[in-house]
């Protein structure tokens, strides 16, 4: 694994040539954020030796790298899944790609649906933690401490610093923006309303197929987290649980795009100058 990490880094590297120390990772229906980025030099996941690739309804798959008022971002448009029959190692394979190349920050974006009474379609939530119900765990095997710890810490895997900056923020552009635990479930079926009513009842709030496995990852790496969540569908109480197709998530994921990435480029704004005061410290 250490091997196929350089070697894809250092592909990667040859082509962009300075790395970014902020990464975002977009989910369904939000890949329309590749537009905010200036000057974007693209390359094809495919094109990355080791890189996995998939092909899912409303994704692109590149690793795109550019600037956002001259800060340096790395985006990865595109994210492969479990239900598409990856392996855990593979589909986190681009976040130790990441550590590598030397990011430090990685704000990442998935659609789910909304086990809470009270939330509304197309609403962004941030993700304060997570309950993984995934079959499988990435760190699963045998151990290279090359790639960090064997026990990761997970008692802040969604970075408070990076979180309170966020809702600074939110609060400064008069956006209520709540938190909530997002539960990975390994899909493609969405689930029933009874699985919904059990997710609610055990803690969590919002729904989805992804981001858990990247997630560990990074955490056992050392890369900072920050987690946004589209609803894009009511799953809570069951009786306003209704029918939901890829479209209808991509449609509403797609309505909240623009002020999402309105919000993640003041976000970077202001994360950027934390980060360089913190290499000059
Ligand atoms: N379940 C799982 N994943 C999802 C859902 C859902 O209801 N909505 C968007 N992603």
């Amino acid at each position: 694994m250490h091997k196929k990490v350089i070697k894809a880094a250092s592909y990667i590297k040859d082509i962009i040539g300075d790395v970014p120390q902020i990464a975002v990772g977009l989910g369904t229906g939000f890949s329309k954020f590749v537009t905010r980025l200036e000057n974007p030099i693209s390359i094809e996941y495919g094109d990355i030796p080791n890189f996995p690739h998939g092909e899912v309804e409303g994704h692109i798959n590149a690793l795109i790298v550019g600037t956002i008022d001259g800060i340096g971002v790395l985006c990865l448009a595109g994210r492969i899944h479990y239900y598409e029959g990856w392996e855990m190692q593979e589909l986190t394979f681009p976040i130790r790609v990441l550590k590598h190349l030397g990011v430090e920050c990685l704000l990442m974006s998935n659609a789910s649906g909304g086990l809470n009474e009270d939330y509304v379609k197309g609403e962004v939530l941030l993700v304060k933690d997570h309950i993984n119900l995934l079959p499988g765990n990435p760190l699963r095997g045998k151990h290279d401490e090359r790639l960090g710890l064997r026990f990761p810490d997970m008692s802040d895997a969604y970075n408070m610093d990076l979180r309170v900056l966020a809702m600074r923020l939110a609060v400064k552009m008069n956006i209520d923006l709540r938190e909530g635990v997002y539960a990975a479930m390994q899909g493609p079926s969405l689930e029933t309303p009874a699985e919904y009513k059990m997710l609610h009842i055990i803690g969590a709030d919002l729904v989805g197929m992804s981001t858990v496995p990247e997630v560990i990852v990074a955490n056992q790496c050392g890369i900072k987290v920050l987690v946004f969540s589209i609803v894009t569908n009511i799953c809570y109480p069951p009786e306003n649980v209704q029918k939901t197709t890829i479209e209808d998530v991509l449609a509403v994921g797609n309505e909240s795009a623009d002020s999402l990435s309105d919000f993640l480029v003041d976000f970077i704004k202001e994360l950027n100058p934390r980060l360089q005061n913190k290499d000059e410290g």
